[in-house]
């Protein structure tokens, strides 16, 4: 399994980053960075941003967005992630998306899919509301899900919904470096009209007669034969015969992830699977667990919660807009210090009551009253 975080660096340009250094002095106690952003955002120094260039419907409840990033990108690898920034109704999010695009697009530019999530406000906001002319934070590209840059291996895609993106992108990447490998993908949606990229998949696998795409409509058979449409040894056993000679990357939502999990792990595969996760997967909260009152010192701020609830949640649903990227415990830009009491790492059940321990509020909950450095 892939996921790990990777330092942000910021790409080096000596002789700009000497005359910033100068002309800083002139601007003190603001940066050159912030004039500049007056003129053009995208030449900022202090902050990344990128411009919504196009925003283009892929299905009903899902965007591309094309976005040019400022002066401090650097490229992504096809199926990494990036943070973008949302202002919604006055208030700062943060969401993390794979980047559908490939990196070699001429323009300098990569896109992002949302798909609107049910009850997600940000999501949604993206989907209906953003258009070209907006400016966004972002950070630079991250993350480990991401094909090998040596000997290209025979790739097995099996992705869901929105998780088609890192898929997309990597497809991309290797038709256009003419590197494309035998590949099978098999994708399941709930019908063939949302299909994210559905048609251009179809197309793609029309001309190019080594990538298999085998789409699977899970809401196409009827409630009493859905069931088998969804993933399993059989169905993989059928659509792939080879699975256990290929590299396997998944993405997709936690049910199917566990069960290709399951599947690679029972045949001593596990090396041979990638997986990409939209959110961090939690372990079942035991019965007895209990919330308790959180208590946000720097913000003075006091709310309850409950033992499933993510403390950053509870920080939002309080009205506060604590820092945070990934929201699955990767990037640690939640972290804070827990200055007392319990709080319960919601992954893997452990519980934390170490005043001045680093906390993560995102994949941590109250395992009673507690306080936090926020
Ligand atoms: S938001 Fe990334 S680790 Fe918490």
């Amino acid at each position: 399994m892939t996921e790990a975080a990777r330092p942000e660096a910021r790409p080096q340009r000596p002789l700009l980053d000497a005359i910033t250094r100068i002309t800083d002095l002139f601007t003190y106690p603001l940066r050159t960075s912030h004039y500049v952003e007056l003129v053009n955002p995208l030449w900022t120094t202090h902050q990344l941003q990128a411009r919504v260039m196009e925003v283009w419907d892929e299905t009903r409840d899902a965007r591309t967005i094309t976005l040019k990033p400022g002066l401090n990108w650097r490229g992504h690898r096809a199926g990494q992630h990036v943070r973008v920034g949302i202002p919604v109704d006055g208030r700062h999010y943060t969401r993390t998306y794979t980047i559908s695009s490939p990196p070699e697009r001429a323009d300098g530019c990569f896109t992002i899919t949302v798909k609107v999530v049910e009850g997600g406000r940000i999501s949604r906001h993206i989907v209906r509301n953003l258009k070209p002319g907006d400016y966004l934070p972002i950070g630079l590209p991250q993350g480990s899900f991401h094909l090998p840059d040596a000997q290209p291996v025979k790739p097995l895609f099996v992705t869901a919904g929105s998780g088609i993106t890192p898929a997309r992108s990597m497809l991309r990447s290797l038709i256009a470096q003419e590197r494309l490998p035998d590949t099978v993908h098999i994708h399941y949606a709930p019908h063939e009209f949302d299909t994210i990229f559905g048609r251009e998949l179809r197309e793609l696998a029309e001309r190019h007669p080594r990538y298999h795409f085998h789409p699977v409509y899970t809401r196409e058979l009827g409630e009493q034969q859905r069931g088998r449409q969804y993933f399993s040894r059989d169905q993989l056993d059928r659509l792939c015969p080879d699975w256990r000679t290929r590299e396997c990357y998944a993405c997709g939502p936690q049910g199917l992830l566990a069960t290709v999990e399951g599947v690679w792990n029972d045949a001593g595969l596990g090396r041979h699977l990638h997986v990409e996760r939209f959110r961090a997967a939690f372990a079942e909260v035991p019965a007895d667990a209990v919330g308790g009152a959180v208590k946000f010192a720097k913000s003075a701020v006091s709310a309850q919660a409950a033992a499933g609830t993510s403390l950053l949640r509870v920080a939002e649903d309080a009205g506060l807009n604590p820092p945070h990227g990934c929201r699955m415990g990767i990037c640690h830009a939640c972290d804070t210090t827990l200055l007392a009491g319990c709080v319960r790492d919601l992954r893997t059940g452990e519980v934390r009551n170490e005043a001045g321990s680093i906390v993560q509020p995102c994949i941590c909950a109250a395992a009673g009253d507690c306080e936090l450095d926020l």
